[in-house]
């Protein structure tokens, strides 16, 4: 999908895994991109890669769970690149616990990036959106939150939360010509996965058992689904649970 005009993305989470994936896939696409993530580091070799491939980018540190450093992000992107028309509120935490066991902190932690952080950083840049009568918000939520996910209540609630706020939201912002939709992605081979394998030894049986494809996701076939609703082609599509996951929930 390509842009008949100019469009800035910014993609939280940006630095690693799913997001870095989908900084990739804008890019293509044509998208200036600002690469925003807590890990600085990573998120410069990110924005570094995209201009060696000569795209407009910038990599940013920011919690999305301080207004204070999104908002300042928000700016640093309005200067460096100009109004942003595509957020892709995709960094999140997935801690595991057993419910018994989850501390209040712990509940508020989560809640504070995986929920907090999508409204911090939406907030912070769709007034752009509603100046430019143009805008895409993709939120990166989760299928444990479609099918429920045990020892992930905290982790679980947070997404379904994301889920809401994107249906609720797409309502509120459609006649501006902002549609806003997620993506749930499920048992994509990221760093989190990798870890996954590690402790069981092998997920092929789980793969044969649970994933209809018979593979695990990749990061690029999330990154496709983002770059669709990224796209000016998908300007009918709002409010959207987008369940990218080879088939293991059927909605
Ligand atoms: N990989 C999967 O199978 C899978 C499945 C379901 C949902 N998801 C969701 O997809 C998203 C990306 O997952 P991933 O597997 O690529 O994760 P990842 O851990 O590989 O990458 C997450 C990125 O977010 C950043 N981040 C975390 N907290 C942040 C904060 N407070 N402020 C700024 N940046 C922060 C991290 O530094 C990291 O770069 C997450 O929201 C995750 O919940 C992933």
């Amino acid at each position: 999908m390509t842009f008949s005009t100019k469009k800035v993305a910014v993609v939280t989470g940006g630095a690693e895994g799913l997001g870095a994936e989908i900084c990739r896939f804008l890019a293509r696409d044509g998208a200036d991109i600002a690469v925003w993530d807590r890990n600085i580091g990573l998120a410069q070799q990110v924005a570094a890669e995209l201009r060696d491939a000569g795209v407009n980018a910038i990599a940013c540190e920011v919690d999305i769970s301080s207004k204070a450093q999104v908002d300042a992000a928000a700016a640093k992107v309005r200067e460096a690149l100009g109004p942003v028309a595509i957020l892709v509120n995709n960094a999140g935490i997935s801690p595991e616990k057993s419910f018994v066991d989850i501390t209040e902190d712990e509940w508020e932690r989560v809640f504070d990036i995986n929920a907090k952080g999508t409204f911090l950083c939406t907030q912070a840049v769709i007034g752009d959106m509603i100046d430019a009568k143009w805008g895409r918000v993709i939120n990166i939520s989760s299928s444990s939150a479609q099918s429920g996910a045990p020892r992930m209540v905290h982790y679980a609630a947070t997404k379904g939360a994301v889920i809401a706020y994107t249906k609720a939201l797409a309502r509120e912002v459609a006649p501006m010509g902002i549609t806003v939709n997620n993506i749930p992605p499920s048992t994509v081979y990221t760093a989190g996965l990798q870890s996954m394998e590690e402790r069981l030894g092998s997920i092929d049986e789980y793969v044969k058992n649970t994933i209809p494809v018979q593979r695990v996701g990749q990061p690029a076939d999330i990154a496709n689904a983002v770059s669709f609703l990224a796209s000016e082609a998908s300007s009918y599509v709002t409010g959207v649970t987008l369940s990218v996951n080879g088939g293991r929930y059927m909605q």
